[in-house]
């Protein structure tokens, strides 16, 4: 594995996509060669076991199968897509990861961090993203900025109360806290460029460090 692998987490709202998006095309102009990626990534497997756990018809779904669902969906996204293009020395930049679980599967849902960690270290093994961009922005805020946005659809965990989007963002600043080296906070309170800027000064930091330490 000798690429990079950069995941890309927050709350509903933040700007995630679009940001990931304008980073990949800055990375690539600059001759990186990057792919970008969502979980779970056009992955057949993985498609649909997501399709089960977002159907707005499951609501009895146990918060346990929720949390091995998405393990098992990032598990083939992974093996399939982003550990190939780490092999071939690529930037993969990834839409949600193993952080997503533990602030929403194990924070939010409440089936303890801890127990949603070792079912993914399961899952991923070794793989732990070299960087993860957290963008912080209050639940209140990024909920208004996709009611704002009528084309965007609504999934299960949308329309979980405002205290669900509460707890999933107090976990994100433990997560940042205790990986302090590993995820770095870009505040997502601010207009989209300067967001977009922010991303990518963290991005090439990161990367000219990892060259140097490659390099050593
Ligand atoms: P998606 O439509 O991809 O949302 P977003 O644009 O916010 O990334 O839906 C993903 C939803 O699934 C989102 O509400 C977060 C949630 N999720 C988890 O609860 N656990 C996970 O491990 C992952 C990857 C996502």
């Amino acid at each position: 594995m000798n690429g990079y692998f950069v995941t890309f987490e927050g709350g509903e709202g933040a700007g995630k996509s679009s940001i990931l998006a304008n980073a990949a095309s800055i990375l690539s102009d600059k001759g990186y060669d990057v792919l970008t990626t969502r979980e779970p990534g056009g992955i057949e497997i993985a498609e649909k076991i997501r399709q089960v756990i977002l159907d707005k018809a499951h609501t009895s779904m146990d918060a346990r199968t929720e949390a091995l669902l998405y393990a098992a969906a990032r598990r083939q996204h992974l093996t399939e897509k982003v550990l190939p293009a780490l092999d071939e020395g690529k930037i993969v930049l990834c839409d949600r990861f193993i952080d997503s679980s533990l602030a929403y599967q194990g924070y939010a849902r409440g089936i303890g961090m801890d127990d949603v960690f070792r079912i993914n270290q399961f899952a991923i093994e070794d793989a732990f993203p070299d960087m993860t961009l957290f963008f912080d922005i209050e639940p209140s805020k990024g909920l208004a900025r996709i009611a704002a946005n009528e084309n965007r659809e609504r999934n299960r965990l949308d329309l979980e109360n405002v205290r669900f989007h509460e707890q999933v963002y107090e976990a994100y600043h433990m997560l940042a806290t205790q990986s302090p080296e590993r995820i770095r906070i870009i505040d997502a309170d601010q207009p989209i460029e300067q967001v977009k800027v922010d991303a990518v000064r963290e991005l090439l930091t990161g990367l000219r460090t990892n060259t140097e330490e490659g390099e050593q």
